[in-house]
Parts: structure tokens; sequence; C-alpha cells
């Protein structure tokens, strides 16, 4: 591939292969490839795209059965898919730079991450680097990804130079103390300095880029993740063994079955609303879907239906949503106006809620209401039809299948996903 492109590009294009393969720490079966094209800061940014992505196109090759989909991040590129190898490689158009500073993109720094990790590098190490990528993978939270937030490879590659091994790692995550500031370049540098980088990154979990100060390679990864790590740590290290390091396995067969009794053992009801989804960007279609969900969520809450659980997942063009509800129904509810010493406030609320019943609680003055919704499934069905909630315009109103506790296997696979992920252990 890096021939072929070196064949096509022009002399003032550099093909620079980058990312874990050359690196060194790829885990074989989980990676792809990552090539850039790397062209001198004398063009505009579009004129490089452009031309990147022209470069790129030319070298597939639809006679060994290559195909290609454009991928849209800060910057677009190309994923070929070499289908009969069962191989991807993402070609990056970007700007050759020496230094952070210069970086016109986000992704022009990874040009720098190979030179950071490779001279920086020995095999040990490299190896170390493997056994926690897949530790993390065993565990749902290898990529930084929004389905996953969890560590991305740079990330996993610092840590273990930080740590200057897995088991050193491990053991710096069974005790870990929050907020955590890694300054990987410079590690004396935060004594005394961890709040302003808190500050700065507004997280306290903080791994400093050695090639870009400005930068948390930790960004992504969640709150939940994070101590889904610590935890795990914990657990292999007081028991080290080969199932610890994998984790459990679970079996999706019968997940309609499977997701019913989890949800009379813990007396809920289970929602579900499942839609399509559209083959465009993930991380997109994830954080929309998210968004859908917690309004929903909110709106559940505001009506007395607070969910006990709620999931999300997406797979083989599926969206579903669900949430565990406890079964009730609800006719009124308080509502709380305001203190009575703010006349005309406490005027406008009486002449608002004059029915069925207005009284007086402390210094303030209240309602009863009538629900609109009185069930759980008043209110869900209703976000199937009418507008109460904005959703992603892709989504058609009229095509969200509606479920409670009956859930097709289809949607139940999709769902049981998630549950298994959340899981701790069984
Ligand atoms: P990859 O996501 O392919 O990661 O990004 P990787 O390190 O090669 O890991 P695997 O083995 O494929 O899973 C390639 C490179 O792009 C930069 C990093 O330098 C990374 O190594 N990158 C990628 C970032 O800096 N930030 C990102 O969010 C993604
Ligand atoms: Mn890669």
């Amino acid at each position: 591939m890096m021939s072929r492109l070196k064949k096509v590009a022009g002399k003032d294009v550099e093909i620079m292969l980058t990312g874990s393969v050359a690196r060194g720490t790829n885990v074989r079966g989980n990676y792809d490839i990552d090539i850039f094209l790397l062209f001198k800061n004398n063009i505009s940014e579009e004129e490089m795209e452009k031309r990147g992505i022209e470069i790129a196109k030319r070298v597939i090759k639809k006679h060994r059965n290559e195909t290609y989909v454009m991928k849209y991040a800060e910057h677009p590129y190309l994923m070929l898919n070499m289908n009969d190898r069962g191989i991807t490689v993402d070609l990056v158009p970007s700007f050759k730079i020496k230094d952070a500073s210069e970086r016109v993109s986000a992704v022009d720094r990874t040009q720098l991450h190979n030179q950071f990790i490779n001279s920086n590098f020995n095999e040990r190490l490299r190896d170390d680097v493997r056994l926690l990528k897949t530790f993390l993978t065993s565990n749902g939270i290898y990529g930084a990804e929004a389905r996953i937030e969890g560590f991305s490879g740079y990330l996993c590659e610092l840590l273990i130079f930080h740590f200057g091994s897995f088991s050193n790692f491990l053991s710096a995550m069974a005790s870990l103390k929050l907020p955590a500031v890694l300054d990987i370049k410079n590690n004396s540098r935060i004594q005394g300095m961890q709040a302003d980088f808190v500050k700065k990154f507004s997280k306290d979990f903080i791994v400093i880029d050695p090639v870009d100060e400005n930068r948390n390679v930790a960004a992504n990864v969640s709150s939940e993740s994070l101590s889904l790590l610590m935890l795990k740590a914990r657990k292999f290290l007081a028991e080290p063994s080969v199932s610890a390091f994998y984790g459990s396995k679970f079996s999706d067969v019968d997940s309609k079955a499977q997701v019913r009794k989890l949800g009379k053992e813990l007396g809920l009801d289970v929602y579900v609303l499942a839609f399509k989804v559209p083959d465009i960007a993930e991380d997109i279609i994830w954080q929309q879907i998210k968004k859908m969900r917690k309004r929903i969520e909110d709106i559940l809450k505001q009506s007395n239906f607070a969910p006990e659980l709620s999931f999300q997942n997406i797979s083989d063009k599926f969206g579903v949503i669900s949430f565990f509800i406890n079964p009730m129904s609800c006719n009124s509810k308080k509502i709380a106006g305001p203190q009575i010493i703010m006349a005309d406030s406490v005027d406008a609320f009486m002449k608002k809620h004059r029915k069925p019943f207005v009284f007086i609680e402390g210094d303030k003055i209240y309602s009863m209401q009538k629900q609109a919704y009185k069930t759980p499934d008043e209110l869900l069905k209703e976000i199937t039809g009418k507008k109460i909630i904005e959703v992603p315009s892709y989504i058609k109103k009229e095509k969200i299948y509606f479920y409670k506790n009956r859930i097709p296997e289809q949607h139940a696979k999709i769902l049981n996903q998630a549950i298994k992920t959340k899981l701790l252990w069984q």
C-alpha cells in the first residue's frame, strides 16, 4: 500500500506509516493500518484535503475487491477495505509538521506521536502495550469512540511508557487517587500544579500529550470507564488468572427470554424503543441517540416515572433505547409555585392553577395537577407519535417500534449486549 501511494503521489507528498502498526503495538486481529499523506504547509487546507483524497482514491484496486468509505473527523479521510484480506487502511491527508505549535488540525499530531513512541520504546514496552490493549478490550473499554468512552491506542502507549510495565500500571490503577495528572514528558513539572491542569482540562484524569501540552490524551475516558478499570485491576491483582484477564463471556442466545427474566427478577417493566439508523459516522449517531435518551429520561422523571436503569445500543443498523421502570401509575402531581412574598408571581400562579386544589406549604404556594400521562406506557407511546421530543431527522417517528416486556429477539439482542456490557459479573 505504501509503494502504491508513493507511485501515485507527487514528490512533494510524504507517505508515512503511523498508528500502532508503525510502532509495533498492534494486537493481532484487532487493529487497522494508518497511513498519512503529509503535505507541505504552502497550500490551503482545502487544497490539501482535495489532493489527499484524490491520491487515496487512485490506489484502490476494485478488481482485488477493495472498496472505500469516506470518513469525516476534523478532516475527511478515506477508509479503504481490502475485503479479501480483512484489512482496513485509513488514508489520512494532513500537513507535515515538526512541532505541535505548527499544527493546523488535531490529526497533524499523529506524526509526532510516532516519533515520541518510537524513540522511547523497546520490545518489552511494545508487548506490554499489547497486553494492556487486550485487557481493556476484554473489559469493553478499549477505544476513545463515543460508544466506548475508553482508552485510545496512543493513551495505552503513554500509560505503559509512564508506569514502565503492564503490571506497574495495574498496581497504580488499583490504588489510584483522583484527581490524577500524568505529565508524560516532564513528570516533575506537575508538583503543585495539579489544580491548574484539572481546571484547564476540566477533568480529574489527565494525561498530558508529550508532544502537545495543550492536549489531554485521556479526554474521552469517562468516569465509568476509569472506575471499571480500577475495579478490574484490583480484581486481577487479587487473583491473577487467565479468566480474570479475559473477563467473562456471555451468550446472547434467546435474549428475549434473558431480558424478560431480568425484568421479572428486578420487578421492573422493560420498555424499548427501536428504530432504524443510517450507516453514517457512528460517533455522531451514538451522541444523538444519547441526547434523545436523556431527553426522554427527563420527561419520564418530570412525570414521576424515573427509570431505575437506562440503556442504549446500536447494531445492525438498528438503534435501541430502553428503560427499566417500577410498575406504577400516577394520577396527580404536586407543582411548586413561587414564595408568597412575590405578589405578582403568586397572582399569576393562582390564575393559571385555579383547579382542582391550590394550597400553601411553608412560604410557598402549591397546586395539584392532573397528570397528562398516567403511566409510562402512555407517555412512551406518545413519543412515537406526537411531538413530545425532538428526534434526529433520520428517525421517522411513525417508525419507532414500542415494546413493553415482550421484546422481539432482534431488538432484545441489541439491548442484551448493552445490559451485559454494564454488568460487572455474573
Ligand atoms: P488509531 O485509532 O488507529 O489507533 O489511530 P492506534 O494507535 O493505531 O491503535 P489500533 O491498534 O489501531 O487500535 C492512529 C493514530 O492516530 C492518532 C494516534 O497517534 C493514533 O496512534 N490519534 C487517533 C489521535 O491522536 N487521537 C485520536 O482520537 C485518534
Ligand atoms: Mn490504528
